[in-house]
């Protein structure tokens, strides 16, 4: 019983210490530097409503290559094969010094947040993609027009998406979002 209750004390001890270092003022310690500019550079237009371009051609087969290279890349170094007609790996551009340098392209890597036929080791941030065609366009539960919209800028039907912004910020132009729609609702074999 003795035991018992010096034990007790004992916790209470280290209960009463650590609960005060914790709540010690760190912002005291060390210096905060001032986000308010860096949050300022970082902010991107609100949730913009787009319309899938007539140009989209939704069924031809380069464009649905190009919509799978990038969504299953992450950027054009890391990216492996030939990339499809119409498609780059290297972008150029000219520096502050006037001097031409290739930088790698960014693709989308939607893999990182969803699973689509053929995929290794997709993630599940985002709802899974396979037959996304047969469940989702062929029973009229989804558009095209939705599925642009989506990629383009996913905050118009969710703000709270946690989807990246993909026409809004300049990461992709109209053609790519064409692509990775055309990709997204092709119908695919199963690798
Ligand atoms: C950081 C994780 C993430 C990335 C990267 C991402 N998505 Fe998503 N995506 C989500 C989440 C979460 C949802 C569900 C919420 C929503 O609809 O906004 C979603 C929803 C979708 C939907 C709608 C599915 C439906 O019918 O409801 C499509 C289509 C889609 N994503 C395609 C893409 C494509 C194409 C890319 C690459 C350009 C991509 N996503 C990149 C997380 C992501």
């Amino acid at each position: 019983m003795q035991t018992k209750i010096k034990y007790l004390a004992l916790a209470t001890l280290f209960f009463s210490t650590s609960s005060l270092i914790l709540a010690a003022d760190l912002t005291k310690a060390y210096d905060m530097p001032d986000a308010t500019k860096m949050i300022e550079k970082d902010l991107i237009a609100g949730a913009t409503e787009y319309t899938m371009p007539k140009s989209c051609d939704l069924t031809d087969a380069k464009a649905i290559a190009r919509g799978d290279f990038m969504f299953n890349n992450l950027n054009g170094k890391k990216a492996k094969g030939k990339p499809p007609e119409g498609l780059v790996k290297f972008i150029e551009e000219t520096g502050k010094d006037g001097k031409v340098k290739k930088k790698p392209k960014q693709y989308g890597n939607c893999i990182a947040c969803h699973n689509i036929e053929g995929s290794k080791g997709a993630g599940n941030i985002g709802p899974s993609l396979v037959n996304y065609k047969g469940i989702f366009l062929d029973t009229k539960v989804r558009t095209a027009q939705f599925v642009y919209q989506k990629i383009a800028d996913p905050r118009v039907d969710n703000p709270n998406t946690h989807m990246t912004v993909n026409l809004t910020t300049g990461l992709f132009n109209e053609q790519e979002i064409c692509d990775y729609t055309a990709y997204v609702i092709s119908e695919k074999k199963k690798k």
